[in-house]
Protein backbone atom coordinates (compact mmCIF):
# COMPACT_ATOMS: atom_id res chain seq x y z
CA UNK A 1 0.00 0.00 0.00
CA UNK A 2 1.61 3.74 -1.12
CA UNK A 3 1.81 6.05 2.01
CA UNK A 4 1.09 9.49 0.80
CA UNK A 5 1.75 12.49 3.61
CA UNK A 6 0.11 15.85 3.53
CA UNK A 7 2.60 18.10 5.30
CA UNK A 8 2.39 22.00 6.72
CA UNK A 9 4.89 24.31 7.65
CA UNK A 10 3.89 27.32 10.02
CA UNK A 11 6.46 27.90 12.06
CA UNK A 12 7.22 31.51 11.12
CA UNK A 13 6.70 33.49 7.97
CA UNK A 14 6.30 30.97 5.42
CA UNK A 15 2.82 28.97 5.18
CA UNK A 16 3.66 26.32 3.05
CA UNK A 17 1.96 22.44 2.32
CA UNK A 18 3.21 19.63 0.28
CA UNK A 19 2.54 16.26 -0.76
CA UNK A 20 4.94 13.36 -0.45
CA UNK A 21 4.02 9.99 -2.14
CA UNK A 22 6.30 6.81 -0.92
CA UNK A 23 9.00 9.21 -0.11
CA UNK A 24 8.87 11.21 -3.38
CA UNK A 25 8.17 15.19 -3.03
CA UNK A 26 5.54 15.28 -5.70
CA UNK A 27 4.36 19.19 -5.05
CA UNK A 28 5.37 21.84 -2.56
CA UNK A 29 3.51 25.23 -2.40
CA UNK A 30 4.87 28.22 -0.53
CA UNK A 31 3.32 31.27 0.32
CA UNK A 32 5.95 33.72 1.66
CA UNK A 33 4.64 36.69 3.84
CA UNK A 34 5.40 40.01 2.87
CA UNK A 35 3.78 42.09 5.68
CA UNK A 36 6.95 41.87 7.83
CA UNK A 37 8.80 43.71 4.76
CA UNK A 38 9.41 47.23 6.90
CA UNK A 39 9.89 46.03 10.41
CA UNK A 40 13.06 44.74 10.19
CA UNK A 41 11.58 40.97 11.43
CA UNK A 42 9.30 39.17 11.93
CA UNK A 43 5.89 39.86 13.84
CA UNK A 44 4.70 37.48 15.95
CA UNK A 45 0.86 38.68 15.57
CA UNK A 46 1.15 39.52 11.91
CA UNK A 47 2.58 35.89 11.34
CA UNK A 48 -0.23 34.23 12.68
CA UNK A 49 -2.71 36.34 10.93
CA UNK A 50 -1.44 35.45 7.53
CA UNK A 51 -0.62 32.04 8.43
CA UNK A 52 -4.52 31.81 9.38
CA UNK A 53 -5.41 33.25 5.40
CA UNK A 54 -3.47 31.00 3.91
CA UNK A 55 -2.92 28.02 5.37
CA UNK A 56 -6.47 26.50 3.49
CA UNK A 57 -5.63 28.41 0.21
CA UNK A 58 -2.45 26.80 0.05
CA UNK A 59 -3.78 23.19 0.92
CA UNK A 60 -6.07 23.12 -1.65
CA UNK A 61 -3.60 24.22 -4.57
CA UNK A 62 -0.87 21.73 -3.17
CA UNK A 63 -3.41 18.59 -2.84
CA UNK A 64 -5.23 19.54 -6.64
CA UNK A 65 -1.91 20.06 -7.86
CA UNK A 66 -0.13 16.90 -7.12
CA UNK A 67 -3.82 15.31 -8.23
CA UNK A 68 -4.48 13.90 -4.83
CA UNK A 69 -7.95 13.49 -2.98
CA UNK A 70 -8.15 13.88 0.78
CA UNK A 71 -9.58 10.07 0.96
CA UNK A 72 -5.94 8.92 -0.57
CA UNK A 73 -4.25 10.66 2.31
CA UNK A 74 -2.20 7.96 4.52
CA UNK A 75 -1.23 11.10 7.15
CA UNK A 76 -1.02 14.64 8.16
CA UNK A 77 1.81 16.06 9.35
CA UNK A 78 2.96 19.48 10.71
CA UNK A 79 5.87 21.34 12.09
CA UNK A 80 5.48 20.78 15.68
CA UNK A 81 8.28 22.96 16.68
CA UNK A 82 10.67 25.21 17.27
CA UNK A 83 8.86 28.26 15.92
CA UNK A 84 6.75 31.09 16.84
CA UNK A 85 3.49 29.83 19.23
CA UNK A 86 1.03 31.41 17.64
CA UNK A 87 2.07 30.38 13.98
CA UNK A 88 2.93 27.04 14.88
CA UNK A 89 -0.48 27.03 16.82
CA UNK A 90 -2.42 27.90 13.51
CA UNK A 91 -0.81 24.71 11.29
CA UNK A 92 -0.78 22.56 14.32
CA UNK A 93 -4.57 22.95 14.82
CA UNK A 94 -5.64 22.97 11.22
CA UNK A 95 -3.49 19.63 11.02
CA UNK A 96 -4.95 17.91 14.05
CA UNK A 97 -8.81 18.76 12.69
CA UNK A 98 -8.16 17.70 9.49
CA UNK A 99 -6.56 14.09 11.00
CA UNK A 100 -9.28 13.88 13.03
CA UNK A 101 -12.10 13.99 10.35
CA UNK A 102 -10.10 11.99 8.04
CA UNK A 103 -9.67 9.22 10.71
CA UNK A 104 -5.73 9.23 9.98
CA UNK A 105 -2.81 9.42 12.01
CA UNK A 106 -0.85 12.86 12.97
CA UNK A 107 2.80 13.57 12.72
CA UNK A 108 4.43 16.21 14.47
CA UNK A 109 7.85 17.24 12.99
CA UNK A 110 10.87 19.48 14.39
CA UNK A 111 11.55 21.89 11.72
CA UNK A 112 15.07 21.64 12.51
CA UNK A 113 15.65 17.80 12.26
CA UNK A 114 13.04 19.12 9.08
CA UNK A 115 16.08 21.57 7.26
CA UNK A 116 18.51 18.63 7.38
CA UNK A 117 16.58 15.77 6.44
CA UNK A 118 15.29 18.09 3.13
CA UNK A 119 18.93 16.72 2.01
CA UNK A 120 17.18 13.59 1.42
CA UNK A 121 14.11 14.89 -0.96
CA UNK A 122 16.56 14.61 -4.16
CA UNK A 123 19.61 13.19 -5.22
CA UNK A 124 22.46 13.53 -4.57
CA UNK A 125 21.61 12.46 -0.81
CA UNK A 126 24.32 12.28 1.59
CA UNK A 127 25.78 9.15 2.65
CA UNK A 128 25.95 8.36 6.60
CA UNK A 129 27.11 9.82 8.61
CA UNK A 130 27.52 13.27 8.09
CA UNK A 131 28.52 16.67 9.52
CA UNK A 132 25.41 19.13 8.59
CA UNK A 133 25.84 23.43 9.24
CA UNK A 134 22.28 24.22 9.75
CA UNK A 135 22.02 27.76 9.55
CA UNK A 136 18.76 29.46 10.32
CA UNK A 137 17.29 32.51 11.07
CA UNK A 138 16.47 31.27 14.60
CA UNK A 139 18.75 28.64 14.56
CA UNK A 140 22.55 28.26 13.89
CA UNK A 141 23.68 24.63 14.77
CA UNK A 142 26.30 22.22 13.98
CA UNK A 143 24.83 18.22 13.99
CA UNK A 144 26.26 15.03 13.26
CA UNK A 145 23.48 12.99 11.67
CA UNK A 146 24.19 9.46 11.94
CA UNK A 147 20.80 8.14 10.42
CA UNK A 148 17.43 9.87 9.00
CA UNK A 149 16.07 10.03 13.42
CA UNK A 150 19.51 9.81 14.59
CA UNK A 151 21.21 12.89 14.98
CA UNK A 152 22.99 14.99 17.80
CA UNK A 153 23.85 18.47 18.32
CA UNK A 154 27.54 18.84 18.61
CA UNK A 155 27.39 22.65 18.89
CA UNK A 156 25.67 25.59 18.52
CA UNK A 157 24.99 29.36 19.20
CA UNK A 158 25.05 30.55 22.17
CA UNK A 159 23.23 34.36 21.62
CA UNK A 160 21.55 35.61 18.36
CA UNK A 161 21.80 33.11 15.12
CA UNK A 162 23.70 33.62 11.96
CA UNK A 163 20.34 34.77 9.89
CA UNK A 164 19.49 37.40 12.67
CA UNK A 165 23.15 38.42 12.48
CA UNK A 166 22.65 39.05 8.79
CA UNK A 167 18.95 40.79 9.44
CA UNK A 168 20.24 42.77 12.08
CA UNK A 169 23.19 44.26 10.27
CA UNK A 170 20.72 44.64 6.89
CA UNK A 171 18.02 46.87 9.21
CA UNK A 172 20.79 49.06 10.77
CA UNK A 173 21.89 49.28 6.50
CA UNK A 174 18.54 50.55 6.27
CA UNK A 175 17.70 47.39 4.25
CA UNK A 176 13.74 45.33 4.31
CA UNK A 177 13.49 42.14 6.19
CA UNK A 178 14.55 39.39 5.49
CA UNK A 179 17.92 41.53 5.12
CA UNK A 180 20.14 38.34 4.42
CA UNK A 181 19.32 37.45 0.71
CA UNK A 182 19.88 41.66 -0.07
CA UNK A 183 23.17 41.47 1.50
CA UNK A 184 24.12 38.84 -0.12
CA UNK A 185 23.29 41.00 -3.39
CA UNK A 186 24.72 44.12 -2.47
CA UNK A 187 28.21 41.73 -1.23
CA UNK A 188 28.74 40.19 -4.85
CA UNK A 189 29.68 43.56 -6.43
CA UNK A 190 32.06 44.72 -2.88
CA UNK A 191 35.41 43.98 -1.61
CA UNK A 192 35.22 41.73 1.22
CA UNK A 193 38.24 43.20 3.12
CA UNK A 194 37.35 46.74 2.62
CA UNK A 195 36.54 46.95 6.59
CA UNK A 196 36.92 44.74 9.36
CA UNK A 197 34.90 43.13 11.72
CA UNK A 198 35.81 41.61 14.94
CA UNK A 199 34.69 37.44 14.78
CA UNK A 200 33.99 36.67 18.19
CA UNK A 201 35.54 33.27 19.62
CA UNK A 202 33.07 30.13 21.76
CA UNK A 203 34.85 27.24 22.80
CA UNK A 204 34.58 23.98 21.54
CA UNK A 205 31.93 24.21 18.80
CA UNK A 206 29.51 26.44 19.53
CA UNK A 207 28.76 29.81 17.77
CA UNK A 208 27.89 33.51 19.35
CA UNK A 209 26.58 36.01 16.68
CA UNK A 210 25.28 38.77 19.12
CA UNK A 211 28.55 40.90 19.20
CA UNK A 212 29.26 41.58 15.61
CA UNK A 213 26.07 43.49 15.23
CA UNK A 214 27.11 46.26 18.05
CA UNK A 215 30.17 46.30 16.39
CA UNK A 216 28.81 47.37 13.34
CA UNK A 217 26.02 49.93 15.27
CA UNK A 218 29.39 51.82 16.14
CA UNK A 219 31.17 51.06 13.43
CA UNK A 220 28.52 52.66 11.26
CA UNK A 221 28.00 55.78 13.77
CA UNK A 222 31.56 56.49 13.85
CA UNK A 223 31.50 56.65 10.19
CA UNK A 224 28.24 58.38 9.48
CA UNK A 225 29.68 61.69 11.72
CA UNK A 226 32.59 62.22 8.94
CA UNK A 227 29.78 61.51 5.65
CA UNK A 228 26.54 61.44 6.23
CA UNK A 229 25.63 59.03 3.43
CA UNK A 230 28.72 56.71 4.26
CA UNK A 231 25.94 54.02 3.80
CA UNK A 232 24.88 55.35 0.07
CA UNK A 233 28.77 55.67 -0.94
CA UNK A 234 29.81 52.19 0.52
CA UNK A 235 26.93 49.99 0.75
CA UNK A 236 28.41 47.08 -1.66
CA UNK A 237 31.58 47.11 0.84
CA UNK A 238 29.48 47.30 4.15
CA UNK A 239 28.06 43.97 2.45
CA UNK A 240 30.97 41.87 1.70
CA UNK A 241 32.82 43.26 4.80
CA UNK A 242 29.80 41.91 6.86
CA UNK A 243 29.20 38.38 4.93
CA UNK A 244 32.95 37.52 4.97
CA UNK A 245 33.20 37.48 8.73
CA UNK A 246 29.76 35.54 9.41
CA UNK A 247 30.81 33.04 6.91
CA UNK A 248 34.80 33.05 8.28
CA UNK A 249 32.83 32.48 11.54
CA UNK A 250 30.82 29.69 10.76
CA UNK A 251 33.50 28.14 8.42
CA UNK A 252 36.03 27.80 11.02
CA UNK A 253 34.04 25.50 13.73
CA UNK A 254 32.69 23.72 10.83
CA UNK A 255 36.40 22.41 9.88
CA UNK A 256 37.27 22.57 13.76
CA UNK A 257 34.28 20.24 14.22
CA UNK A 258 34.66 17.84 10.52
CA UNK A 259 38.76 17.23 11.61
CA UNK A 260 37.89 16.18 15.28
CA UNK A 261 35.31 13.63 14.30
CA UNK A 262 36.65 12.53 11.20
CA UNK A 263 34.52 13.16 9.03
CA UNK A 264 34.56 14.02 5.45
CA UNK A 265 30.71 13.97 4.42
CA UNK A 266 29.74 17.55 4.69
CA UNK A 267 26.13 19.45 4.70
CA UNK A 268 24.24 22.92 4.86
CA UNK A 269 21.22 23.12 5.47
CA UNK A 270 18.58 26.25 6.20
CA UNK A 271 17.73 30.02 4.88
CA UNK A 272 21.39 31.27 5.32
CA UNK A 273 22.55 27.91 3.00
CA UNK A 274 20.33 30.10 0.20
CA UNK A 275 24.11 31.97 0.11
CA UNK A 276 25.94 32.21 -2.85
CA UNK A 277 29.14 33.18 -0.75
CA UNK A 278 28.61 30.43 1.80
CA UNK A 279 28.37 27.90 -1.13
CA UNK A 280 31.01 28.37 -2.46
CA UNK A 281 33.40 29.21 0.23
CA UNK A 282 32.33 25.49 1.34
CA UNK A 283 33.12 24.47 -2.13
CA UNK A 284 36.44 25.95 -2.00
CA UNK A 285 37.22 24.58 1.43
CA UNK A 286 35.70 20.69 -0.18
CA UNK A 287 38.85 20.52 -2.76
CA UNK A 288 41.08 21.57 0.15
CA UNK A 289 40.31 19.34 2.22
CA UNK A 290 38.98 16.89 0.36
CA UNK A 291 35.13 17.03 1.71
CA UNK A 292 32.53 15.97 -0.21
CA UNK A 293 29.73 18.28 0.37
CA UNK A 294 25.94 18.18 -0.10
CA UNK A 295 24.04 21.42 -0.60
CA UNK A 296 19.53 21.46 -0.58
CA UNK A 297 18.44 23.07 -4.02
CA UNK A 298 17.08 26.97 -2.71
CA UNK A 299 13.55 26.10 -3.01
CA UNK A 300 14.31 23.25 0.01
CA UNK A 301 16.63 25.61 1.77
CA UNK A 302 14.57 28.23 3.16
CA UNK A 303 11.35 26.78 4.98
CA UNK A 304 8.97 24.90 3.25
CA UNK A 305 6.49 22.10 3.87
CA UNK A 306 8.33 19.57 1.65
CA UNK A 307 11.42 19.20 4.15
CA UNK A 308 8.55 18.23 6.78
CA UNK A 309 6.93 16.00 4.47
CA UNK A 310 9.97 14.04 3.59
CA UNK A 311 10.70 13.76 7.61
CA UNK A 312 7.32 12.59 8.25
CA UNK A 313 7.68 9.61 5.83
CA UNK A 314 10.44 8.32 8.01
CA UNK A 315 8.86 8.72 10.95
CA UNK A 316 5.79 6.90 9.29
CA UNK A 317 7.78 4.44 8.56
CA UNK A 318 9.18 4.14 11.78
CA UNK A 319 5.31 4.32 13.25
CA UNK A 320 6.17 7.79 15.45
CA UNK A 321 2.99 9.07 15.88
CA UNK A 322 1.78 12.15 17.57
CA UNK A 323 -1.65 11.81 19.68
CA UNK A 324 -4.36 14.25 18.96
CA UNK A 325 -3.62 15.96 22.37
CA UNK A 326 -0.36 16.89 20.90
CA UNK A 327 0.21 20.57 21.06
CA UNK A 328 2.90 23.01 19.64
CA UNK A 329 6.42 23.45 21.28
CA UNK A 330 7.99 26.86 20.27
CA UNK A 331 11.36 25.40 21.93
CA UNK A 332 11.55 22.44 20.06
CA UNK A 333 14.55 20.17 20.95
CA UNK A 334 15.86 16.88 18.64
CA UNK A 335 18.65 14.69 18.56
CA UNK A 336 19.81 12.02 20.93
O1 LIG B 1 15.35 28.63 7.42
P1 LIG B 1 14.69 29.94 7.25
O2 LIG B 1 13.86 30.18 6.01
O3 LIG B 1 13.76 30.27 8.46
C1 LIG B 1 14.05 29.92 9.78
O4 LIG B 1 13.85 28.74 10.12
O5 LIG B 1 14.55 30.83 10.47
O6 LIG B 1 15.85 31.05 7.34
C2 LIG B 1 15.57 32.40 7.22
C3 LIG B 1 16.89 33.16 7.30
C4 LIG B 1 16.72 34.67 7.36
O7 LIG B 1 17.52 35.15 8.42
C5 LIG B 1 17.24 35.13 5.99
O8 LIG B 1 17.80 36.43 6.02
C6 LIG B 1 18.30 34.10 5.73
O9 LIG B 1 17.71 32.88 6.14
N1 LIG B 1 18.66 34.01 4.31
C7 LIG B 1 19.88 34.40 3.83
C8 LIG B 1 19.83 34.21 2.43
N2 LIG B 1 18.59 33.72 2.10
C9 LIG B 1 17.89 33.61 3.27
N3 LIG B 1 20.96 34.86 4.47
C10 LIG B 1 22.03 35.15 3.72
N4 LIG B 1 22.08 35.02 2.36
C11 LIG B 1 21.00 34.55 1.69
N5 LIG B 1 21.06 34.41 0.36
ZN1 LIG C 1 13.63 27.23 9.03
Amino acid sequence: MSITILAIESSCDETSAAVIKDGLVINNVIATQTVHENYGGVVPELASRAHQQNLVPVVHQTLSEANIRKSELSAIAFTQGPGLLGALLVGTSFAKALAMSLDIPLIGVNHMQAHILAHFIEAPKPAFPFLCLTVSGGHTQLVWVQDHLKMKIIGQTRDDAVGEAFDKSAKLLGLTYPGGPLIDRYAQKGNAHAFTFPASEMPDFDYSFSGIKTAIMYFLKDKLKEDADFIGHNLPDICASIQYTLIHMLLKKLTKAAEHYKITNIAIAGGVSANSELRSAIHKLANEKGWQVYMPKFEYCTDNAAMIAMTAHFKYLEGEFSSLKVSPEPRMKFGV
